[in-house]
């Protein structure tokens, strides 16, 4: 069933408070708990989530302070927790095989594999020596990444630093968009193969849901003054691209000032905004130019009827102090392609896997023990990425900066550090990889769950 457009007010995650903080480190606590929610007028649904909430609680770090969060899983199923976006070391990455079973699981799968497998909880250490950017952190189970983030396992965190302190943005709200499908009884729907991973034949491209949520809430409205927001655009859907527009334009445009990986140098002047799966944008959008009572809906402009409809702004009397956008937003020193000391080349085709469709990196399905590249820390690298379908390649650890697409340059999303890019059919794109962090094995993959579920991802080991 698909419930009326715009009928509920939009909600945003709870802020995670600390349990304690000591020293530079600040402790918190996340339950994975399954809960009965009402997304659909009238209905309940089953979610599994952190804390007991869809988008999970939001995480706010500071730059300087390590974050340790106690993940308690009283799911029916493993977990993993992975920090996307995270500079963190190899251990607490959520590698797809370190398991966090549910305590009362009998069977314990993983070890054989060679995972580090913990039971009942697991502590994740995140040092954080990062820029300021909007991060998010999701389930990463090996082969189950797909049904677990379709079920609510997914949250903001919004790390901070001075940089970015310094230029007294407006307040953000986060905005998770992410598609569903529900069942007339209200639960979600999701093709899962029988008996194993994967979704059923018409699904192998990616899952598309036929209700837009907007922060767990369908179509959502949110009311505004008249003044400059900021919100922090993430694109939570298994598989859905979007083309995020708003109507009315506000006349300033959408300006965007961040991306994946962070402020971007100066603002980048949209009219609309093309997001792949896991990507970010940080935008702020100046509503003073519409008269009160305008009712301003955003839109995705890569579908029509409903799913070309994402949320509604309504614009109030309220006049907000003006919010004159900075020239200058941060320092984005890249490195230069005459750096890197290796040029790879990796194919993400549709291939098969033990009789059935696939996705494969380089021919080869994820397997823990093939590592696709050895890479050196303090190293700069060019990736030449080949797609036959949308493949959102999403690389752990290492932030890159798109050189080009095909024979031309960056495309008009390209700017600044990128976590993700949005690879098109038939595209070849090449990225300069900046390796720096942690020694240990990274996971690189295409961020459709699906085709991620469906092996398409890689190892890299850094030393
Ligand atoms: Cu958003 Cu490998 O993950
Ligand atoms: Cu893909």
């Amino acid at each position: 069933p698909r419930p009326p457009l715009f009928q509920r007010r939009l909600t945003v995650p709870p802020v995670l408070r600390p349990t304690r903080s000591a020293g530079d480190t600040d402790h918190y606590e996340i339950v994975q708990t399954a809960v009965r929610a009402e997304i659909l007028p009238g209905l309940t649904t089953e979610l599994w989530t952190y804390n007991g909430s869809f988008p999970g609680p939001t995480i706010h770090s500071t730059r300087g302070r390590t974050v340790r969060i106690r993940h308690v899983n009283r799911l029916p199923v493993p977990t993993v927790v992975h920090l996307h976006g995270g500079r963190t070391p190899a251990a607490d990455d959520g590698y797809p095989i370190d398991f966090v079973h549910p305590l009362d699981m009998a069977q314990h799968v993983g070890h054989h594999m060679g995972g580090d497998v913990s039971h009942g909880e697991r502590t994740y250490t995140y040092p954080l020596d990062q820029r300021a950017a909007t991060l998010w952190y999701h389930d990463h189970r090996m082969d189950f990444t797909g049904p677990s983030v379709w079920r609510g396992l997914a949250g903001f965190h919004l790390h901070h630093d001075d940089e970015e302190a310094a230029l007294g943005l407006p307040a953000g709200v986060p905005l998770m968009i992410a598609d569903r499908s529900f069942d007339r009884d209200g639960s979600l729907l999701y093709p899962a193969r029988a008996g194993g991973h994967g979704v059923t034949g018409d699904y192998v491209a990616g899952v598309l849901g036929d209700v837009m949520l907007v922060n767990g809430v369908p179509w959502p409205t949110h009311p505004v003054g008249r003044g400059t927001y900021r919100f922090r655009l993430l694109n939570a859907a298994n598989a859905r691209r979007l083309s995020v527009r708003l109507d009315p334009p506000p006349p300033t445009g959408l300006v965007r000032i961040g991306t994946d990986g962070g402020l971007l140098a100066a603002p980048i002047r949209h009219d609309h905004l093309e997001l792949a799966p896991a990507q970010r944008f940080d935008i702020l959008v100046d509503f003073s130019a519409y008269a009160p009572g305008t009712v301003v809906t955003m839109v995705n402009d890569f579908d029509i009827g409903a799913m070309g409809q994402i949320m509604r702004f309504v614009v109030g009397d309220e006049r907000l102090a003006p919010f004159a956008v900075p020239d200058r937003l941060s320092t984005v020193t890249p490195p230069r392609a005459s750096d890197a000391v290796v040029t790879r080349r990796f194919d993400f085709r549709t291939g098969e896997i033990a009789g059935h469709d696939g996705w494969l990196v380089g021919q080869q399905p994820f397997h823990p023990d093939v590592i696709a590249a050895h890479v050196k820390l303090g190293t700069v690298e060019i990736w030449q990425l080949n797609a036959d379908f949308h493949h959102p390649v999403h690389l752990h650890l290492s932030p890159f900066q798109v050189l080009g697409r095909g024979s031309g340059g960056p495309g008009p999303y390209d700017a600044g550090w990128q976590d993700t890019i949005d690879l098109r059919p038939g595209e070849q794109a090449k990225i300069l990889v900046h390796f720096d962090g942690y020694p240990g094995k990274y996971v690189f993959h295409c961020h459709n769950l699906e085709h991620e579920d469906m092996a398409m991802m890689a190892n890299f080991v850094a030393t």
